[in-house]
C-alpha cells in the first residue's frame, strides 16, 4: 500500500518506519528541511532504541523515503496519516494549528480519493471539523478517520508490533476496511482491532492517558501518606497488586510523571470539559498532585541538610523524563535542578542520553558529566531522578570513595534499600521507610 505520513516527530517517524518494514511504500513528509536532510543522510533526530537500524534498512530497500514536498508526496497515496504535534496551547487545550495547516495543504493538493488519518492526539470533534474544513477546499472525495497512538517512548517499536489494541474511528465501513488492511499483519487474538465512531476514538486516547496519569498521582499520594505514618509503600504495593482487579502496572511511586503526553493530555481534557461546561475535578487534582510531587525530592534534600544546601555539591543522576529516551519535556529533574540552583547548591548532572538537551537549557550553570561516577566527585549527596538501568545497581564502594557525604535520594525507588544501607549510605526514597 502507498502511505504518506505528515510529521516526522517521534510518532510519525516510528509509525512510518514500522509500516515500511511491514512492506508498504511509505513516504514521510516534514516541513523542517533540516530534519529531512538529516533523515536522508541516515541520521535520526531522536533517541529511540532500534529505530536507526530500522530506518537505514528500509531506506536502503526504498520502502521508506523522506521529503519536504507534500504536494508530490501525497499525489498517489491511498492513506495519508497526520502525525504533527498538538502541544499545549495558551488556554491549556491542545494547539491544533499544525493539524489545520496540514489538512488545508492536503486538501489543496489532493488529486484522487484518499483516506486521511489523524494520528496526533486531538480533542473530540477534530476529525469532524477537519473533514468540514477540507470539504470547503476540495471536490475530490476523501474520508477523515481517527487512529490514536498508544506507543511509549523508549519502547515504541515493540509497542507498534505488539499493540494491546488498535483503535480506529471512522464513519464508513470502507474506511474501517482500509485501515484493517494497514494493520492486519500485526493483529491477533490478543491484539484486537477496535472500530468505533471518530469521537469515541478521539476520547479513548485521552481517557487512556488520563487514567494512567491518575494511577501515578494516586500511588504518589499514597506513598507520601506512607511516609507520614511509618508504612512502607513497597509492602503496600505488594499488598494491593496481587488483587487482579488492581495489578502492579503504573503504580510505581516516584518523582512525578513527565514527558510530552500525560501533562499535556490531562490539561487538554480539563480544557475540553470546561468548553462544554462540565466538571473535570479528578483531572484537576491529578495535575496538581503531580506538580506537587515534583517538589517532594527537592524538599527531602533540603530537609536532610537542615533547610539549606548553599555551597553543597549535589549530583543528579537522570535527566530524561524516563529511561530509554533523551526527552526532557516536563521532566521532574528540571524542577529539582531549578530548586537546587535557587537554593545555592552546585549541581553536577549526568544522563546517558539527555545531557545535551539540558545543556541547551542551563548552559554553564551546571556541571555536565558523561560518566555518572564523575558527577559524584566531592558530592554531598546524589539524587536519582530517572531509573535508567545503569543506575539501579551502582558500585557503592566507588561511590563511597568519591563522595563527601554518603547520602542517596532515590526519586524512583529503583535501588535495593537493604544493599544501600549495608553499604554505609544514608538513603531516602519515595514512601520508603528510611
Ligand atoms: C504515554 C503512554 O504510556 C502511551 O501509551 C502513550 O501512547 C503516550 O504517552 C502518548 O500519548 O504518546 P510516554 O509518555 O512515552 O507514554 O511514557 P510512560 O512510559 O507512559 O511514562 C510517563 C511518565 O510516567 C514517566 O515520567 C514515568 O516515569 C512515569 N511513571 C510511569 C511513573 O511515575 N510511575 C509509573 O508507575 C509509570
Amino acid at each position: 500500500m502507498k502511505i504518506a505520513i505528515v510529521g516526522t516527530g517521534y510518532v510519525g517517524l516510528v509509525t512510518g518506519t514500522c509500516l515500511a518494514d511491514l512492506g508498504n511504500e511509505v513516504i514521510c513528509i516534514d516541513k523542517d528541511r533540516g530534519k529531512i536532510a538529516l533523515l536522508n543522510a541516515g541520521r535520526i533526530p531522536i533517541y529511540e532504541p532500534g529505530l536507526p537500524e530500522m530506518v537505514i534498512k528500509n531506506t536502503c530497500s526504498r520502502n521508506l523515503t523522506f521529503t519536504d514536498d507534500l504536494p508530490t508526496a501525497i499525489a498517489d497515496a491511498e492513506v495519508i496519516f497526520i502525525a504533527v504535534g498538538t502541544p499545549q496551547g495558551k488556554s491549556g487545550g491542545a494547539d491544533l494549528s499544525g493539524v489545520w495547516a496540514v489538512g488545508r495543504q492536503i486538501a489543496e493538493n489532493l488529486k484522487g480519493p484518499a483516506t486521511i488519518v489523524i494520528k496526533s492526539t486531538v480533542p473530540v470533534g477534530t476529525n469532524a471539523e477537519l473533514s468540514r474544513q477540507m470539504a470547503e477546499i476540495t471536490d475530490v472525495p476523501f474520508d477523515v478517520a481517527s487512529n490514536p497512538e498508544f506507543l511509549k517512548e523508549g519502547a515504541a517499536i515493540e509497542d507498534f508490533y505488539k499493540p494491546d489494541r488498535v483503535v480506529v474511528g471512522a464513519r464508513r465501513p470502507e474506511v474501517v476496511a482500509t485501515l484493517l488492511r494497514v494493520y492486519k499483519p500485526i493483529l491477533g487474538a490478543d491484539r484486537p482491532f477496535l472500530a468505533m465512531l471518530p469521537e469515541s476514538a478521539e476520547m479513548t486516547k485521552y481517557v487512556a492517558n488520563c487514567l494512567l496519569a491518575t494511577k501515578i498521582s494516586f500511588i504518589n499520594e499514597m506513598a507520601n501518606l506512607c511516609t507520614g505514618y511509618g508504612a512502607h509503600i513497597d509492602d503496600v504495593r505488594r499488598g494491593i497488586g496481587y488483587d487482579r482487579r488492581i495489578g502492579f502496572q503504573f503504580l510505581a511511586p516516584g518523582a512525578g510523571y513527565g514527558g510530552s503526553c500525560f501533562p499535556k493530555d490531562v490539561r487538554a481534557l480539563i480544557h475540553m470539559a470546561k468548553m462544554v461546561g462540565l466538571p473535570c475535578q479528578m483531572m484537576e487534582v491529578v495535575d496538581s498532585v503531580n506538580e506537587s510531587q515534583k517538589d517532594v525530592l527537592p524538599r527531602l534534600i533540603l530537609n536532610h541538610f537542615g533547610g539549606s544546601v548553599r555551597g553543597l555539591r549535589i549530583a543528579v543522576w537522570g535527566l530524561a523524563f524516563k529511561p530509554e529516551t533523551d526527552d526532557v519535556r516536563e521532566s521532574p529533574a528540571l524542577v529539582l535542578i531549578e530548586e537546587l540552583l535557587q537554593a545555592g547548591a552546585l549541581v553536577r548532572v549526568s544522563d546517558p542520553q539527555a545531557l545535551e538537551h539540558v545543556r541547551a537549557i542551563y548552559g554553564d550553570r551546571l556541571d555536565y558529566c558523561e560518566d555518572p561516577y564523575s558527577a559524584l566527585e566531592m558530592a554531598d549527596a546524589v539524587a536519582i531522578v530517572t531509573d535508567w538501568k545503569q543506575y539501579q545497581s551502582p558500585d557503592f564502594a566507588v561511590m563511597s570513595d568519591l563522595m563527601n557525604h554518603r547520602v542517596i535520594f532515590d526519586g524512583r525507588n529503583c535501588l535495593d534499600e537493604a544493599k544501600v544501607l549495608s553499604s554505609g549510605f544514608q538513603y531516602q526514597g519515595i514512601g520508603r521507610l528510611t
